[in-house]
């Protein structure tokens, strides 16, 4: 199984810088070893500046493209949204689903997330369902049935056959994303594990297969522990994705040459 390391810009960067790290990233990760894959979750409006700035570096399969976000229907009046096809069309291979922060600030239902989830990946998207407690959740003793709510509802839609590479679970402690608190590794195993049994139940042929990466204050001194950690497959990384060295030096984590 291969890692996957994943950028997640957020609402960072327009035209030329993202164009800039884009190409700056090709550069440093041209050495990829071939047990990695990169992706990166970039705005909307700077995919496709993306896109060609990774195919005249020659690096469009060492870096995928992904959308953050999309809407559950092939077009329609739904102003002011994305649907999966017009990632497709910018060149995107994947889509995140599920971030916390759109649960939080966007009032995402576990359902509609769900509808996104099987929409997305019907239509030939690879989907990264996003999941994770707030801390009032995990010292309430919460961590088990917010999570495998979270998986239940957002993976309600999903066929019982879809292919391993086309699905992964990025679980991100709300308390961890943006505050420099990394969960600990013992927290990240016991999270793991618990996803990792739920997805063998869920999908008894391939369940051990799916990808389930750690993300929360990931930072390139951090990264080599994480992802060394039992059922951590790789890792969903927001402010140190920001500069392409910080990313990149991720992307390595581990790695002896
Ligand atoms: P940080 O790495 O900035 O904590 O963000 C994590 C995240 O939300 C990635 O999706």
């Amino acid at each position: 199984m291969k890692l996957l390391m994943a950028a997640n810009w957020k609402m960072f960067k327009k035209l030329d810088e993202a164009a800039r790290s884009a190409r700056d990233l090709a550069a440093l990760v041209k050495n990829l070893p071939p047990d990695r894959e990169v992706v990166l979750f970039t705005p909307f409006t700077t995919l496709r500046a993306c896109f060609e700035a990774l195919s005249s570096a020659g690096a469009q399969s060492l870096v995928q493209l992904g959308g953050q976000n999309c809407y559950p229907a092939r077009e329609g009046a739904f102003t002011g949204e994305i649907s999966p096809d017009m990632l497709l069309d910018c060149g995107c291979a994947h889509v995140l689903v599920g971030h916390s922060e759109r649960r939080a600030l966007f009032a995402e239902s576990d359902d509609f997330i769900g509808k996104k989830c099987a929409f997305a990946l019907s239509s030939g998207l690879k989907v990264m369902l996003c999941i994770g407690e707030t801390l009032g959740e995990r010292d309430g003793a919460m961590l088990r049935p917010v999570l495998e709510r979270q998986l239940a509802e957002g993976l309600a839609g999903v066929p019982d056959a879809v292919p391993a590479e086309n699905l992964a679970i990025a679980y991100e402690p709300v308390w961890a994303i943006g505050t420099g608190r990394v969960a600990t590794p013992p927290d990240i195993l016991g999270a793991h594990a618990l996803i990792r049994s739920f997805l063998k139940r869920r999908f008894p042929t391939q369940g051990d297969e799916l990808r389930i990466l750690y993300g929360g204050s990931v930072k390139p001194e951090n990264a080599p522990e994480i992802i060394s950690l039992d059922n951590v497959n790789g890792v969903l990384v927001g402010g140190a994705s920001l500069q392409a060295d910080s990313f990149s030096r991720i992307v390595f984590a581990g790695h002896r040459s």
